[in-house]
This record gives structure tokens, sequence and C-alpha cells, in this order.
């Protein structure tokens, strides 16, 4: 397990990389990605290439005992391409040209671009086929970041037809999958489709669906093209690219098949910044443990590593407040990362930059080339992971994922206040709260290896889906369905049954009504002979099969079946029509762990989180004070001790649910 960091050698002067990659390796840094953006600096006019200066600084690299991850520079096509083929940008939907001047204002289906990109792609590798200091390649840098996973020019509009040629065949086909009756929305031919254009009103659904399926699959197939030429020329190299927290825009689960593992960018005092919810001091300052714990269980794939392509080092640029990061949190972040299944952590950058758009933005040194926090704390995280050899996580749990959901969710949230990932998160943080691992994976997975399953708003469902989960629970697994299962199907149009459609056998009961609630609507529900309270969305059941466990208590719904049981054979599915907060959620999956004799802690306190992996748990405390830990007297502590001081962590070897926090 070690650290590594990205590094910009066009940034500095050549008389200064010595000193730079010196002190790298003297902070037990092992790998150091470059070049995501200098296509300028690779190839400054047409076909003259410049690899010297990148020649050198990956020698030095070697030299030192580290290994270079090269980088495509994709992101950033230069001055004289963009000039020579305007229409290699990308489009926003009013028609606006997102030019050249800053980054990722490329079109992932101008063929033009494509041709582009398997030049310097194929230039790049053959240049450093036999270079023993290059370990592997990320492709191009955060696909779809800056809202770029949607195009709206005329090559995606050509390209979307052919994507829908392929699908349906024709027009009639569509129009009846669609559904393209209602306001005179049919088609008579394909050739009149197009990708979304600006409407008085909003989208037809199934044509956003599909519009979102296609830019997804626009993505994966300009990554291949990358893959494909990297892997063609040196198969010994590792094939990776750099995702984001909690990213939309790409279907991950399928991209990944591409990748010999994902990688994805971590800013904690950023992202949590995003989140829909007040934030405690203390997260300003190192985040949230869940909203971390989730990216790395979402990146990481069942049995393989993943790495930390980017970590925040310091302050940054981009959120809307940037406090200094809590002393220590910088180690912490690596640690939680590892704890997560992560073999790699590079930090991001380097060095603090003197010019461009992120000045504002710390590097492991400062602007003087000294040291900064950031890497007092990557030197420490290094010592402390070096000794370390991990297997990978092993899940007790899967919430299942997918992306499909969430776009069909978007345009139908129904309420300002449903969010995909924030009720995802709900069970996500119930689960990591009572020491459970979690990961999270596509509802297609293979269930049989996880004790529990949550099925997480499986909004799209057909008869495949019901039959993957009926055996799992017929198998003896335990399963829990969360509210708006089973609505539509794939081409997103209601079903002919009422909901959960084709899952209504498997979950034993009906839903009779929905609503969503606004805040001010009180909203409670019973489950076990107590009250709890729930927020956004009520489902109103009725149950045949299945025992009602859970009802509404207020409003028009009261007496309502709102949570119900269906035992089936060794196995149960549980299905809670409703949103719940965190006491509910709390004794929903603390009910679900139980039925699955996966054993728990005692519910952990608020930024106060376990994490396991290969025998070791670590402690993670994202909190202003010091937690103690109370381990069996013969565990081990690897890291730390049975005192966890603020923004720090322990490692004991022993199991999470033997540990008591407090
Ligand atoms: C990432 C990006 C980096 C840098 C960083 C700043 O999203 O990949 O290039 O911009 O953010 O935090």
């Amino acid at each position: 397990m070690t650290i590594g960091t990205c590094y910009f050698p066009e940034h500095w002067p050549r008389e200064r990389w010595e000193t730079d990659v010196k002190e790298m390796a003297d902070a037990g840094i092992e790998y150091v990605r470059m070049a995501e953006f200098s296509w300028a600096e690779l190839e400054p006019e047409r076909g003259e290439f410049d690899f010297a200066w990148l020649d050198d600084a990956v020698e030095l690299i070697g030299e030192h005992g580290m290994q270079a991850v090269l980088c495509t520079p994709t992101a950033t096509p230069p001055k004289w391409l963009v000039d020579e083929h305007p229409d290699i940008r990308q489009e926003a939907q009013d028609g606006t040209v997102k030019d050249w001047g800053s980054r990722r204002h490329y079109c992932f289906n101008s063929p033009t671009y494509r041709e582009e990109t398997a030049r310097i792609v194929t230039a790049m590798a053959e240049h450093f086929a036999d270079d023993p200091h290059v370990a592997g390649w990320q492709t191009d840098n955060e696909y779809g970041c800056h809202g770029t996973a949607h195009c709206f020019c005329e090559d995606c509009s050509a390209a979307f037809r052919d994507w829908l040629r392929e699908r349906y065949g024709d027009a009639e086909t569509l129009n009846e999958r669609w559904g393209t009756s209602f306001w005179s929305q049919r088609y008579d031919s394909l050739d009149q489709l197009e990708v979304p254009q600006p409407t008085p009103y909003n989208h037809h659904p199934s044509h956003l669906l599909d519009y979102n399926r296609f830019s997804s699959d626009s993505v994966i197939e300009y990554n291949r093209l990358q893959a494909d030429l990297l892997r063609d020329v040196n198969d010994e190299w590792f094939v990776t690219h750099n995702f984001m927290s909690e990213y939309g825009g790409v279907d991950v689960n399928e991209m990944r098949e591409d990748l010999d593992f994902a990688g994805w960018d971590s800013y904690p005092t950023g992202h949590v910044q995003e989140a829909d919810r007040d934030l405690r001091d203390a997260e300003f300052r190192v985040g949230n443990p869940d909203q971390l714990g989730l990216n790395h269980d979402l990146y990481r794939a069942p049995d393989a590593p993943h790495w930390i392509m980017e970590q925040q080092p310091g302050d940054v640029n981009w959120p809307p407040h940037s406090p200094q990061p809590g002393e220590g949190a910088m180690r912490l972040w690596a640690h939680w990362a590892v704890a997560h299944g992560a073999d790699e952590v590079l930090y991001f950058r380097w060095r603090r930059c003197r010019e461009g758009q992120e000045q504002y933005h710390a590097g492991l040194r400062k602007h003087d080339g000294s040291a900064d926090r950031g890497y007092r704390d990557a030197d420490a995280a290094a010592d402390d992971l070096d000794d370390l050899d991990l297997d990978p996580v092993e899940a007790d749990v899967a919430i299942l994922h997918d992306f499909e959901n969430m776009w069909a969710l978007g345009p139908d949230r129904h309420s300002p206040d449903f969010s995909y990932w924030a009720h995802l998160k709900t069970y996500y943080r119930a689960l990591r709260a009572r020491g459970a691992t979690v990961s999270i994976v596509s509802q297609s997975a293979d269930l049989d290896r996880f004790d529990a399953v949550v099925g997480n708003t499986l909004y799209l469902a057909d008869e495949s889906l019901a039959a993957h989960l009926d055996d799992y629970v017929t198998g003896g697994g335990d399963l829990l369905l969360t509210m708006r299962a089973g609505v539509k199907d794939r081409a997103n149009q209601l079903h002919e049954e009422l909901t959960p459609g084709p899952l209504a056998n498997l979950v034993g009961a009906r839903v009779d009504q929905h609503e969503s609630v606004p805040e001010q609507i009180e909203t409670r529900a019973t489950y076990d002979g107590e009250t709890y309270d729930y927020r956004t969305w009520a489902e109103w059941l009725d149950a045949d099969a299945a025992a009602v466990v859970g009802r509404h208590e207020t409003g028009t719904a009261a007496g309502e079946a709102a949570i119900t049981r269906n035992e089936v054979d060794d196995g149960s599915v549980t299905y809670v029509g409703l949103w719940p907060e965190a006491d509910l959620a709390d004794r929903l999956v603390t009910d679900l762990l139980g039925r699955a004799d996966v054993p728990t802690t005692d519910r952990l306190p608020e930024g106060v989180r376990l994490a396991e992996r290969d025998g070791l748990t670590w402690v993670g405390n994202f909190t202003e004070g010091a937690v103690g830990v109370d381990a069996p007297a013969d565990a081990e502590f690897v890291v730390g001790d049975e005192t966890v001081p603020s923004f720090d962590v322990s490692v004991v070897a022993a199991p999470a649910h033997e540990l008591t926090v407090e």
C-alpha cells in the first residue's frame, strides 16, 4: 500500500526537477502521475512531437526508484488543433459553443477528434513502449467533468440517430417503445431524431433516458478507443481512468470493463459541501467518512482494488469555502482510502502552481518549493502504509446502484427534495454506522457473495431483474427494496401492472398510492411498535403475500401499510414504501443484518466509522474530539492505540464488530 503524487514538470524550470523528484522519494512516494494536460507541450505544432522533456522526467523518476503513470493529454486539445478543426468543440443545449481556453472542450462523438485522439495516443504509447519506468496509463482526465458528458452538437445528433437505429431498427418500434402518441411526438423516420433541443417545456422522458444512455455509451466508446490503442502497444501496462465523486454522467459499472481498475479523485472538504444538509463544523475540515466511503465502495470492484488518482493535498480552489483541512486530515484520507480497498493514493498536486486557473489550490509543496502541511501528512501516511500488504475488501452487504435508475429519476423526481444519492446515502450511512462492510454494485452483479442486499430505487425493472432477485432470495438471501422500485419498464414507461410491476410477486404487495410530501407536513410511521419520522415520499401498500410491518401514522396516509415483509423460503424481502430518517433507517438495517446473521456494532457516533479489510479494522475519527476504542485484549494495534485523536486513525487487528467506540 503506497502513496504517489501528480506532477507537472512542464510548470517548473528543468533545473528544479531533480530536487522535486528527490523530495518525492524522500516522502516515500512510489508513483508519479504526469502529462494529462500537456498536449501543447508534447506536440507544439501538428506532427512536431517533443517528448524529450517527458523522457527526462520519467528517467529521473525511475532513477529515484519510483514509477511513472502517464496520462493521455486529450482533455486539452491545443489551440492549433481547435483552430484547424473548430467542429471538435462541444455544444451546450442552447447552442453555445464551448470554446478553447479552459479544458474539456471537445466532443466525444466528433469523428475528427477521434482521429486526432488516436494519433496522439498512438504517438505517446509508441514513444514510451519500452520505457521500464512507465507502469501504466490514465486515459484523459475526469470524463464528464464540468458537465461535459453531454454534448448537443450536430455530430452528436448524427451519432444518436445511429445509436437509435441499432436499438430500435425503425421509427415505428421507437414510437411504440417510447410512447409518442402523447403531445403529438411521433416520428415518421429515425432520420428526424435529434439530441434534446431547447423546448418550451420538459422533454419526453424516454427520449431523455436514451440520450443519457447514448451519452454514456459515447464516452465509453471513446475511452475504449484509447484503452485498446495503449494495450496494443504494450499489454503489460495497466489502464485506468480517474472518475469523480458521486458522478452520474457515465455508467462506471460498464466502463470499468475496459479498465484494469477504476480510479477516482477525492476532495473531501469540497465534495461534502455539495451535500443537501447542514454540515457539522468538522466536516468543513475533514469531509464526511460516509461520503468518502461511499465513493470508495462504488469504484472498488468486488475482489479488485481501486486507486485514488487525485487526493486533496490541503486547501482547494473550487468549493464555495475552503477552510484549511484539520491537522492530520491528509493522512487520515489516505488511510481511509486503503481501509476501503484502495492500493494506491496519489496526492494532487505536487506543488502549488504559480500560473493558470488553480493558483488557489494547494500542493504537497508550497509554490516556493518548501514543504506544505500535506507533504508532512503524506510522508506520515507512507510510513504507516508501507508495511501493509492487504487482500481486497470483502463486503457483507451490497447496495444495488444503477445509473439508468438515476437517469430515469432525474426528470421524475416529483419533489424538489428527492435526490437519488441522498436517498441511497440514508441506507449506506445506516449500514456503516453499524460497522457493516458495504459494496455498491450493479443490479446484475453476482449477489450470492453478499449476506444481505439493499436494492436502492430499482425504478426500471423487468422480468430478468425479478428473476435475478428471486434467485437470491429463494437461495436464502435477505433483500431490502427501497421505495420507487419497479415503477417503469426499461423504455421509461409505467408498467401495465401496478407498481412494483414485475417485482410484485417478490415483494408480495403492490403500491396503491404514492405521494411526495413537503417538509412542513408531518410524516411519521410505526415500525415494530415504535414511531419514527420519515421524509419526502410515501407509498400506501396493498399487501397480499407479505406481512405489514410498518404503517403510516400521519396525514391522509394514516393507517395505510408503509413497510412490508415477505418471507420466501429461507430468505426475505422487506419493502420500504417511504424515505426513512436516520432512526428508522437504523432499525431497518439492523433488522436486515440480524436476519442475515451479519454481526453489528453499537450504533457509531456521527463522524466516527469503522472500515474492515483483510483482518484489520480502521477506526476513523472525523470529529473534533478524541474517541476511545475498546478492543479485545489480544488485538494488536497496528497503527495508533485505544485513543484516537481528532482527524486521526487507529488500525486494530480485529473484526469491526468486536470493537466498541466511545
Ligand atoms: C480535479 C481535476 C484536476 C484539478 C483538481 C482540482 O477535478 O482532475 O485537474 O483540477 O480537480 O481540485
